[in-house]
């Protein structure tokens, strides 16, 4: 395995990289099933591939790695399944957060956090506070994160903001908008990965994925490795983005 890990990431053209990958992360559930073992231990299975993604992530060079750990529909799922993934993101902060700051990476969080009980809200104060000097990695996690949320969000803001007389409605573009959404600092993903053989969005970065490169692969969440990620950034490497033009 070694030998062939250092093939793949060897074959990645450094010119051409992804500044941003995100990653939907799913099928934890099923790999759990396939195991005869409850939904939560293909949570707690996932801890290891979120270690190989931003250890691969920077192993490439990737810029910004944004992964969507927990949607605002996720809200629905069953209290207990909830409160075990809060006490994953929890531990998650805790376990890792000294590797993080050793490696780099700042860590930042999207969604809507008010839904989360103030344990949760601690942790993430903890990790992004400790994480803030890391120039290598600044990774994302989206958790409570709802794209339609957000774009309503950015629709009420704008609305005050006229309101207020600081704007007027056909000041509004494009680039005015883009600045309150969650990301406004960031780039959009140029490739958006998703497990588990799922083909659709999940209301994930709706805006932001206007012109993002699609990849999905059929490998559930906890068998996500290093090696799946450089698959990816190859795929996308021969993709040719138009942009709508008649060629790259
Ligand atoms: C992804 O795995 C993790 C979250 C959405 C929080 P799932 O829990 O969705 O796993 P499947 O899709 O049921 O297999
Ligand atoms: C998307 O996965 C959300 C995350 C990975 C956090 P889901 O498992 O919630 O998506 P659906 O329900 O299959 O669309
Ligand atoms: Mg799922």
């Amino acid at each position: 395995m070694p030998s062939q890990r250092l093939q793949r990431i060897h074959q990645l053209k450094k010119s051409q990289l992804p500044r941003h990958v995100a990653i939907i992360m799913d099928g934890n559930g099923r790999w759990a099933t396939e195991r005869g073992l409850p939904r939560y231990e293909g949570h707690r299975a996932g801890m290891k591939a979120v270690r190989e993604a931003v250890e691969g992530a920077i192993q490439a060079g990737i810029e910004f790695l944004t992964l969507f750990a927990f949607s605002q529909e996720n809200w629905r799922r069953p209290s207990r399944e909830i409160a075990f993934l809060m006490s994953l993101l929890e531990r998650y902060a805790q376990s890792e957060c000294q590797d993080l700051v050793d490696n780099g990476v700042q860590v930042h969080v999207i969604g809507d956090l008010e839904r989360l009980e103030s344990r949760g809200r601690k942790a993430i104060d903890t990790i992004t506070t400790a994480t803030r000097e890391g120039q290598r990695l600044l990774l994302i996690l989206a958790i409570s994160y709802g794209a339609r949320d957000e774009l309503v969000r950015v629709a009420r803001r704008l609305a005050e903001r006229v309101n207020a007389g600081e704007l007027k409605p056909g000041q509004i573009d494009e680039t005015l908008f883009a600045s309150e959404l969650y990301t406004r600092s960031w780039p959009d993903p140029d490739l958006l990965v998703r497990t588990s053989g799922e083909y659709r969005i999940s209301n994930f970065m709706l805006w932001q994925l206007a012109y993002t490169e699609l990849f999905t692969t059929p490998v559930l969440w906890p068998d996500f490795t290093r090696e799946h990620l450089f698959e990816a950034v190859l795929e996308y490497q021969k993709r040719d983005r138009r942009f709508g033009r008649v060629s790259s």
